[in-house]
């Protein structure tokens, strides 16, 4: 869903809204330098696995309601989704047991992040900004994207669909724009990964080098005043 290459694993990476994931846990234990932040790191692994037990029975019924706004093809069906899901949650139990203390699991939550100005190379966020749009408003998604933006060298979000229904969230381009007046380099790009039908693009934001920022500016300065003169 993020395009990730092997390079990109080698970088320092925030992985935000990451909740019961197991990306941390995989990426940590090849080396990877990797944090993830999420509210529900307050509470404690056995209280995060039966919130899991509570919700997951809802949520899969949910989706069994809804099996045409998903696409089956790595996936076959309801029951292959929950296993592949029970083992990423249960991989991410463990390691967050078991490494709680090793900081790489933070309780935090947006739209203010414990974090200094470009600690991180690349802040990837999925199924939060953008797909809960009904309940995140606008003003809430442009304070996230500017302090991840602030933390991170590169931020990614997927999908960009609301989950309401199915469609591209209103808040993309009122965010890309005012991210863009921030001097914040911003791109819709394909990816691969599709399971939500329709979601197929991330939204990229690369803060450019300050410097570069100002030659930018005064490039299309000069541009426009030749325009003009002509
Ligand atoms: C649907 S889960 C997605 C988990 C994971 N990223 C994934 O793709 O499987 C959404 C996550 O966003 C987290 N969340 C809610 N409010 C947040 C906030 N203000 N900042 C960061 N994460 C938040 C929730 O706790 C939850 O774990």
């Amino acid at each position: 869903m993020f395009s990730i290459t092997s390079r990109d694993l080698e970088k320092k990476i925030l992985g935000c809204g990451d909740g019961p994931a197991s990306f941390n846990a995989e990426l940590a234990a090849k080396g990877g330098d990797v944090i993830s932040i999420d509210p529900i790191y307050q509470i404690s692994s056995s209280q995060i696995q039966s919130r899991i037990e509570d919700v997951y029975p809802k949520i899969m019924e949910q989706v069994s309601k809804n099996t045409a706004d998903y696409v089956w093809d790595n996936i076959r069906d309801v029951e292959e989704l929950g296993k592949v899901r029970m083992e990423a949650m249960k991989t991410f139990l463990r390691d967050y047991e078991d490494n709680q203390k090793s900081g790489r699991y933070i309780n935090a939550s947006l739209p203010i992040l414990p974090f200094k100005d470009k600690e991180f190379d690349l802040a990837l966020c999925s199924h939060y900004l953008f797909l809960y749009s009904k309940h995140v408003n606008l003003h809430e998604h442009i304070e996230a994207m500017k302090e991840l933006c602030r933390v991170s060298r590169e931020v990614r979000v997927y999908p960009l669909l609301s989950l309401s229904n199915n469609q591209e969230s209103p808040h993309i381009h009122p965010v890309m724009a005012e991210l863009e007046k921030k001097g914040v380099e911003v791109s819709l790009v394909p990816v691969k990964y599709e399971f939500q039908k329709g979601a197929t693009k991330m939204l990229v934001a690369k803060q450019e080098n300050i410097i570069l920022s100002i030659r930018k500016h005064n490039r299309n300065r000069f541009h426009h005043r030749r325009q003009n003169l002509n």
